[in-house]
């Protein structure tokens, strides 16, 4: 549903208390959690802000809770729903909120590609792992699959654990978090084959099928593909350290000084001296949102030329957001999300082994 004409117009001061009373009428009956890329105003309301892994471990946890208000995108609340109590109701406030990352890996031609490794009896020696930022669906396809699910956060431990279960690994959809955390791992270039999906599986090298250590889907984030290694070596120059998200471009990422996720790279600049210039490979919310935090240090958006906006996360306004709660005082859910009940299990699966790991 989208926003109704009467919260479209609020003056600042009305919604700002009025998300604050709507708050504290559902009291205990609503769990409001925010991704860090989420604007301040949405941001300031949460009951807890954290990267997509922290996030799922807190649903996870909190069983009791009727409501959680998920302020991030669809597949966060997805990951939130197979986690959740079978009562438990999640809710994005402005449902469009998707991730084109995600919906890079349309689930038929992951399964299509599978079927391409089974026809050349390779499968069996693959475990699938989908990165976080994926449909429910692939998910279930990873649990029945002896597969797993990973995070930004938990890329490399999942990634091991994968190579423990079989020689060679599938890894879907963000080619740059697939190919950084396996070079990371110690597989060389020449043993990663990238899945184009524009060709296919019929359109892939099959001789190189055979010999690779690691397949990555080509889906890529068009927020953290835009930083270049031009921006590394130009600011780098101006005394810069260099921090990035794992879902930049390998020329970035080789390049940079620390790479990690959103928490990761929140707690490197919260214990850096005084007087450290930081030059941020990430979302432009979280961002800014570090600089006002830390005024004694030097902290820039890696690139001088691109915004850098996650037009999606930026979708959960305060407007929805207090839509959303106020409808729930209410007794109304509005935007709920809700993953079909037969793929629930596996995904559940995938997503219990990534926490267990
Ligand atoms: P985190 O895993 O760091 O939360 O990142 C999620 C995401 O969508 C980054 O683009
Ligand atoms: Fe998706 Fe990129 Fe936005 Fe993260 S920043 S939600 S990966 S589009």
């Amino acid at each position: 549903m989208n926003l109704p004409e009467n919260y479209q117009h609020l003056a600042a001061a009305e919604l700002q208390q009025r998300l604050v009373k709507a708050k504290s009428d559902l009291k205990d009956k609503a769990l409001i959690l925010a991704h860090h890329y989420q604007r301040d105003e949405v941001w300031e309301m949460a009951d807890h802000v954290g990267d997509s892994l922290a996030l799922a471990r807190i649903g996870a946890e909190n069983k009791e809770i009727p409501y959680i208000v998920f302020c991030g995108v669809h597949f966060m609340a997805e990951t939130a729903d197979i986690l959740a109590s079978p009562d438990q109701i999640i809710t994005l406030p402005d449902i469009e909120a998707g991730c084109p990352l995600a919906d890079s890996a349309e689930p038929s031609a992951v399964l299509a590609a599978w079927e391409k490794l089974e026809a050349l009896n390779l499968a069996q020696d693959f475990t699938p792992i989908t990165y976080v930022n994926s449909a429910a669906s692939l998910k279930s396809f990873c649990g029945e699959n002896n597969g797993i699910v990973c995070t930004s956060g938990n890329a490399e431990q999942v990634m091991r654990w994968a190579y423990k279960q079989t020689e060679k690994v599938f890894f879907f959809p963000d080619k740059n978090l697939g190919t950084y955390t396996g070079k990371k791992l110690g597989i060389k270039e020449a043993e990663i084959y990238l899945w184009n999906p524009m060709f296919g599986p019929v359109g892939q090298d099959e001789n190189k099928l055979r010999e690779a250590k690691l397949i990555v889907w080509g889906g890529f984030c068009p927020v953290h593909t835009p930083f270049s290694k031009e921006d590394v070596e130009d600011l780098r120059e101006q005394g810069f350290r260099i921090i990035a998200h794992p879902e930049c471009e390998q020329e970035v990422t080789e390049n940079a000084d620390l790479v990690g996720s959103t928490s990761f790279i929140i707690k490197e600049i919260g214990k850096a001296a005084a007087g450290t210039k930081w030059a941020v490979g990430t979302e432009v919310h979280l961002v800014n949102r570090l600089r006002t935090q830390h005024p004694d240090q030097e902290i820039t958006l890696l690139s001088q030329a691109q915004t850098c906006m996650c037009a999606n996360m930026d979708r959960i306004s305060p407007e929805h957001l207090l839509w959303n709660l106020e409808e729930l005082v209410r007794g109304k859910v509005v935007n709920r999300v809700q993953v079909e009940e037969k793929i629930k299990a596996a995904a559940k699966k995938a997503l219990e082994r990534m926490l267990g790991t």
